[in-house]
């Protein structure tokens, strides 16, 4: 049986992940809406990855008997100046992300969750490489995003990210249902 306090810090952190999902999406429909469809594909699927971390934690609840309350979801921007500021708030949103999932370990330590430590150690290295990732397209975004050329090439670069299988955030998923 899972503690008061884990399953309420887990219900809040499904609840960051779904936020995740929610910005990233936006993010998605806001380089749609520009000409970047390479970026608005990344985002899709990164949006995608958002909701299956917070599926991930939401089974871990269920499996200990944990009761799932999800919080509201937050407002998050919709509106961007520029692809940049796009990109440099993802990666401030996953430095966010990854301090929640630190004062998760340090609760389920606390709380000698042992059964919870496997998942948040799954977490804390996924969290290496979404910072990675995002930051590192913030900085070649600084770097060449002030020239047409320079979009338009991060703009084909990012589109070649590939979806997983039967993701519904895949347009070529629904585009023939
Ligand atoms: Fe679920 Fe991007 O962290």
């Amino acid at each position: 049986m899972i503690s008061e306090r884990m399953t309420q810090a887990i219900n809040e952190q499904i609840k960051n992940e779904l936020e995740s999902y929610y910005l990233y999406l936006s993010m998605a429909a806001y380089f749609h809406s520009a000409n970047l469809d390479g970026m608005g594909r990344w985002m899709r699927i990164q949006a995608h990855e958002e909701m299956v971390h917070a599926m991930k934690l939401l089974d871990h609840l269920l499996d200990r008997g944990g009761k799932v309350q999800l919080p509201d979801l937050k407002q998050h921007k919709t509106e961007w100046e520029s692809p940049l500021e796009a990109w440099q708030d993802a990666y401030k949103h996953e430095q966010f992300i990854t301090s929640k999932i630190n004062d998760l370990m340090d609760l389920a330590r606390e709380e000698k969750d042992y059964q919870a430590q496997p998942l948040l150690t799954w977490f804390i290295e996924e969290q290496i490489e979404e910072e990675a990732t995002s930051g590192k397209v913030a900085e070649e975004m600084a770097m060449v995003s002030d020239t047409k050329q320079g979009l338009f090439f991060m703009d084909r670069e990012l589109g070649q990210r590939a979806f997983p299988a039967n993701s519904p955030l895949d347009p070529a998923a629904y585009a023939a249902t």
